[in-house]
């Protein structure tokens, strides 16, 4: 591990599910132990951090988005030893790992919940948001709209209904309670004195609520994320917070305050685009994001992605762009969910290598650190039989043998995917390791190649208007170093020409092959396969 305080912006993330991951004590669940024991696995792979999705004890109405006790890991997963063990483990391996904070709601078996719901003088009463009648806040939206009709929710014994953002067995906690501020600093002081590198917070433009406002991002919420920061830098320099705040580009800025609030944030607006640009074959929907999304404070980090363990959003599309992507990524009404795509990355592009290795192409060359699904470094497939997202949270493929490697039980919390395509017997870990033309194998080369390049983890970005709109070129600049990158969203060939002679006659090669392809010069011509992808670097750095 290096001592850089800014370490984040050079990480390659990789986002698991514990449960989903290896089975250590055969009981049909991941645990920690699987996890200690496949993290050569991630070490080898390139991964520098891992975020874990809750491990914390919980009635799992919400995968363990629904937290019992903060101060505890899972029966199923472990214990705090083995947790203990794990973060070591990690250590050792020169890698880090953050945990899901899960600070807007918990679940209605907290204990806090039990005794503010027993009665309405409960000293724990105000640890949530009550009210005689559900018409407070009516602005606020309803996120999990597949099942929930109103975010307030009837309880019976005191006749009065809690404030809930999803769903109705998560109440929120009511942050205007000073006890609850310092009893979520409780909760992360313990968890960082466990060694964790930070915490992805889920679901923070929610904790507090305000008459005449739709209830996310107010000042009131900032104020408070830049205490939870204010706390951290003082007591654990150096580990971070991650803000899941599904909101525009715009409004996500606010995240990172001055610098002194999130030290990274997700781009949600930027996924969707990626792979509306595909479907198009046209940059637009990337250039326009890319143009509303503004520059960050110093030593902030976007975090991108292509896929993760809930819906892809549409939340932050136009209505038409939403049908569209509807219609063309999810033509089975099973697979939407929400306002959403409950698939994995490898199906929505139809297994199509090229466009796999396309998208994560661009997941690796523009700004921000990217995070990888667990799973989709081998292609694995959905189960869209499944419920909910449990269709793109099945057992992690390791090899052809029982269950896929993944546990040895008989019965596992879900099935393994074992369909002609994507299952077990043909997509596994082992399989593509021995394989040096597979989707893993080329995967951990792009992340060496990534590792090669500080222009991809820290640089400036600036378009080139190529003449074309199947292609997206754009730069990536540090001081001493400058990277082209080229993207043929096209499924035919393309050959566009670029003026080089800035870069007075360098030398050109593209780093994913490692092969030159010339000198730069003022009619310098470059040619792409159909969805073909280019990142061009040049001798002395391209800075002469
Ligand atoms: C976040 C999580 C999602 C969860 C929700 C409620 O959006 O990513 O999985 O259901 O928060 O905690």
């Amino acid at each position: 591990m290096t001592d850089n305080s800014t370490w984040y912006r050079d990480a390659i993330f990789y986002e698991l599910y514990v449960r989903a991951f290896r089975d250590d004590n055969r009981d049909g669940h991941g645990d920690l132990r699987g996890l200690l024991s496949k993290l050569d696995y991630l070490q080898w792979l390139g991964i520098d951090c891992i975020w874990l999705l809750p491990i914390y004890p919980s009635p799992l109405k919400d995968d363990g988005y629904d937290i019992a006790d903060y101060y505890d890991i899972h029966p199923d997963y472990g214990t705090l030893e083995d947790f203990k063990a794990l973060v070591k483990g990690v250590h050792e391996r020169g890698m880090r790992l953050i945990v899901d904070l899960v600070m807007n709601h918990t679940s209605d078996q907290h204990p806090w919940f039990v005794e503010s719901r027993s009665s309405k003088d409960s000293p724990m009463r105000d640890f949530y948001v009550w009210s005689p009648t559900n018409t407070r806040y009516a602005q606020a939206r309803v996120i999990f709209v597949d099942t929930e009709e109103s975010n307030w929710a009837y309880d019976e014994r005191t006749g009065e209904y809690y404030w809930h953002r999803f769903y109705s067995s998560q109440p929120d906690l009511n942050y205007d309670n000073p006890k609850v501020q310092q009893a979520m600093l409780d909760v992360i002081r313990f968890w960082l004195e466990l060694g964790v590198d930070g915490f992805r917070a889920d679901a923070v433009p929610y904790l507090f609520e305000r008459e005449g406002t739709n209830c996310e991002s107010l000042p009131e919420t900032h104020e408070y994320l830049k205490r939870v920061r204010r706390f951290i830098d003082e007591n654990f320099p150096g580990r971070i917070l991650l803000a899941e705040a599904n909101q525009w580009p715009e409004d996500v800025l606010a995240y990172f305050g001055d610098g002194d609030e999130f030290h990274m944030a997700f781009h949600f607006p930027l996924m969707p685009r990626l792979f509306m640009a595909l479907a198009l074959h046209d940059r637009t929907p990337i250039v326009n994001v890319l143009a509303k999304t503004p520059s960050l404070p110093d030593e902030t980090q976007w975090c991108i992605f292509l896929r993760n363990h809930d819906e892809l959003t549409l939340e932050m599309v136009s209505e038409e762009e939403r049908e569209f992507m509807w219609s063309y990524y999810a033509p089975d009404p099973r697979m939407r969910l929400n306002l959403g795509i409950r698939r994995r990355l490898a199906p929505l592009l139809d297994n199509d290598r090229r466009k796999i290795e396309l998208l994560n192409s661009l997941l690796f060359t523009l700004p921000g650190s990217p995070i990888i699904y667990y799973g989709d470094e081998i292609g694995m497939g959905d189960n869209i039989s499944l419920p909910d997202r449990n269709g793109v949270r099945t057992p992690m493929q390791w090899s052809a043998g029982k269950n896929a490697g993944f546990s040895e039980a008989d019965e596992l919390y879900a099935p393994v995917n074992d369909d002609e395509v994507y299952g077990y017997r043909k997509v596994n870990v082992d399989a593509q390791r021995d394989d040096p033309g597979s989707l893993l194998n080329w995967t951990r080369h792009i992340i060496r190649v990534r590792k090669s390049l500080p222009a991809l983890a820290r640089g400036t970005i600036r378009l080139v208007d190529v003449g074309d709109e199947a292609v997206l070129a754009f730069w990536r600049e540090v001081a001493d170093q400058k990277v082209l990158t080229l993207h043929n969203l096209a499924d035919s060939e393309r050959e566009v020409s670029l003026d080089l002679s800035d870069l007075g006659g360098a030398e050109v090669k593209d780093e994913v092959s490692g092969q030159g392809i010339g000198v730069a010069v003022a009619d310098f011509k470059a040619h792409l396969p159909p969805y073909g992808y280019l990142w061009l670097s040049f001798s002395d750095g391209g800075v002469g």
